[in-house]
């Protein structure tokens, strides 16, 4: 049985695992704690972790029916995320791992978000092509086998994720935008504001948000504080449509240009409805499979990490009990 345990940005989670079966996946999230700040606050992300990272083990070894005497290794996010929020994640894992002599499996977090597509049931086999969009990231990835994922594409500027958290702050929707933007475009014209659809000429399969955001900051200067109140759901089902319509046409892009017989989902933007549709429609014209794994499973979540930590290296103890996290980039040696 796999202990895996996620704390990258603002939700404390822990998951057991027996191979590609859930017996437990447990999220707590701090959205209500960060919400005044209209994002999250990486210092107060880092010291709720630490409040909640023993009662978040608890509860997931509790709904499995297991103790700690169950564990035969701990797997963790190691980066990339907040930094402060990581290292409370990894700190806690090598503790438990440690005290067992337990072997700790660092994992990184993006290909966690992919190989939430390879849990049970109906995990799916590589290769397919992977869209993950997430508050941090933005790429199509081309995954042929469990182990990694290679970039084809990437954000040039901001996120997805982050763009629609900054355009729910300038729309006065809250944190964390995505699910305030969705269930605000709901009664929106998605047609009322024309907004740059970028990269659209772009041969390659890199995207671009920034743009967009900067263009619903104009639409709501001009509208002045009223007019955004009163135009809310024309600005946010206008914002969403572009967003997905890029990031539609990335796919389709690399559909056309490898050859692809399955596409995948991943990250909180993946949760969004829109967007699930839209990709959904596509790949049933293309007759390509499409896999869309269940909302909880797309946001951030340890069992997608302990999903990918049964492809991932094992460190056998005490060999861990220096290795650090990390923010960016790639994972250093232990
Ligand atoms: O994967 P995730 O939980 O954390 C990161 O790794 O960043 O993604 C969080 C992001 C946030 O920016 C959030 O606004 C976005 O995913 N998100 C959504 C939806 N649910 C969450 N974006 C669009 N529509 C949604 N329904
Ligand atoms: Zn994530």
């Amino acid at each position: 049985m796999l202990l895996a345990i996620e704390t990258s940005c603002d939700d404390t989670c822990a998951a057991l695992l027996d191979g590609g079966r859930i017996l437990s996946n447990v999220i707590s999230s701090q959205a209500a704690a960060h919400a005044g700040f209209g994002g999250v606050v990486p210092e107060v992300a880092a010291r709720h972790h630490l409040e909640l990272a023993t009662p978040v083990v608890e509860a997931a070894l509790a709904e499995a029916g297991a103790t700690l005497d169950d564990l035969e290794a701990v797997a963790v996010t190691a980066g990339p995320g907040l930094i402060g929020a990581l290292l409370v994640g990894v700190s806690t894992a090598k503790a438990i791992a440690a005290s067992r002599r337990l072997p700790l499996i660092p994992v990184d977090h993006l290909q966690g978000h992919v190989a939430a597509n390879f849990l049970e049931p109906e995990p799916l086999e590589p290769p397919f092509l992977c869209l993950v969009a997430s508050g941090g990231h933005t790429q199509l990835a081309a995954v042929r086998d469990h182990e990694r994922h290679e970039i084809l594409g990437q954000t040039l500027d901001d996120a997805a994720g982050e763009a629609f958290d900054k355009v729910a702050r300038l729309l006065g929707l809250g944190y964390p935008g995505g699910p305030v933007v969705q269930k605000e475009a709901q009664s929106g014209d998605p047609e009322a504001f024309e907004m740059p659809v970028a990269m659209q000429r772009d041969p390659g399969l890199d995207f671009s948000f920034s743009g967009l955001k900067t263009a619903v900051l104009y639409r709501c200067r001009e509208l002045g504080e009223d007019g955004v109140r009163e135009r809310r759901a024309d600005l946010a089902a206008s914002f969403q449509k572009a967003v997905v319509d890029q990031l539609v046409a990335k796919v389709r892009r690399a559909l056309k240009k490898g050859h692809w017989e399955a596409v995948a989902l991943g990250g909180g933007v993946a949760a969004n409805g829109p967007l699930r549709a839209a990709v959904a429609e596509l790949c049933e014209r293309q007759g390509v499979a499409l896999k869309l794994v269940p909302i909880a499973l797309c946001t951030d979540n340890a069992a997608m990490i302990g999903s990918a930590a049964r492809w991932a290296h094992p460190v056998a103890y005490p060999d861990y009990l220096g290795y650090d996290a990390f923010a960016t980039g790639e994972r250093m040696a232990a």
